[in-house]
């Protein structure tokens, strides 16, 4: 069973007003004044369990009016989303929450960390929204801590508990918010632009940990701008103009590890012990 199917997905977006001369839409059929974006105009693709994706695509493609609709944050115009087996566009708001709470782990570009939480909390803030129905449990102190302490050690940051976001390093600050993304064991996880605030040496680290994660078994999707990090994923969908263009499996990903050894040699006098 995949993982995503997405089959026939739309996404129309109705605007008023007058601003939207050099836009591509069509005029909607009841407002003058009113126009209507495509944002997505038929999408299908599959994803199975242990991929690593990434969605790529000029400004306006589309990349992330997908991601919020594969994240569960928005529901199609059209078509069908099914996730883990649920099929989530006709699913009800509390289900819909559901599924995005505890099926989907989100990496954005800017963190997102709770600045006046440690590092170890703001991973076990997942386990707290987690609700009993649906048969699932509720967690104990102790349990939660254990399951955000393990995700961390995942992440290399056991060492770094009782740090505040600011007391870290960018590459830090994303490896927490990693681990916070990997707690609940989703069915996958949605990275969005996930080194767009890091420079080279930090991205590797980013890369090569969900290089890590993806060969323990993790599903990956991202979206990225750039061609060299989208290297590093084993499949690379592109979208123009809201349709998906092309679908190509990477015949031989890079390898994070090796690059980022190879650039801490170059750029040894920069790095500093940890
Ligand atoms: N809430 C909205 N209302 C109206 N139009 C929207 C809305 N969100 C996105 N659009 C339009 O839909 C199209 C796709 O936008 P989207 O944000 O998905 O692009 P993108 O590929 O993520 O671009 P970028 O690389 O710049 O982030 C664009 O033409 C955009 O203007
Ligand atoms: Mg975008």
């Amino acid at each position: 069973m995949p993982v995503i199917e997405l089959r026939g997905i739309k996404r129309e977006y109705r605007m008023e007003g007058k601003h939207l001369s050099g836009k591509k839409c069509k005029r909607s059929k009841d407002g003058e004044d009113a126009v209507i974006v495509r944002a997505l105009r038929g999408v299908d693709f599959f994803v199975q369990k242990g991929e690593f994706i990434s969605v790529m695509g000029p400004s306006g493609s589309g990349k992330s009016t997908l991601m919020n609709i594969l994240g569960c944050l928005d529901k199609p115009s059209e078509g069908t989303y099914i996730l883990d087996g649920i099929e989530t566009s006709t699913s009800d708001s509390n289900t819909f929450a559901f599924i995005r709470n505890r099926k989907i782990g989100f990496v954005f570009q800017s963190f997102n960390l709770l600045s006046r939480t440690t590092a170890l909390e703001n991973v076990e803030l997942p386990l707290f929204y987690r609700r009993r129905e649906k048969g699932e449990k509720g967690f104990h102190d102790r349990d939660r801590k254990e399951l955000a302490i393990a995700a961390l050690k995942t992440v290399g940051l056991d060492n770094r508990l009782d740090h505040f976001p600011s007391q870290l390093s960018g590459g830090q600050q994303q490896r927490v918010a990693i681990a916070r993304a990997m707690v609940n064991d989703p069915a996958f996880i949605l990275a969005d632009e996930p080194t767009g605030n890091l420079d080279t040496g930090m991205s590797l680290e980013i890369m090569e940990l969900f290089q890590e994660l993806n060969e323990q078994g993790k599903t990956i999707i991202m979206v990225t701008h750039e061609p060299e990090l989208a290297a590093y994923t084993k499949r690379i969908i592109t979208l123009r103009d809201g349709r998906l263009v092309s679908d190509e499996e990477v015949k031989k990903a890079r390898n994070a590890p090796d690059d980022l050894a190879k650039w801490k040699k170059e750029n040894i006098l920069l790095m500093q012990d940890t």
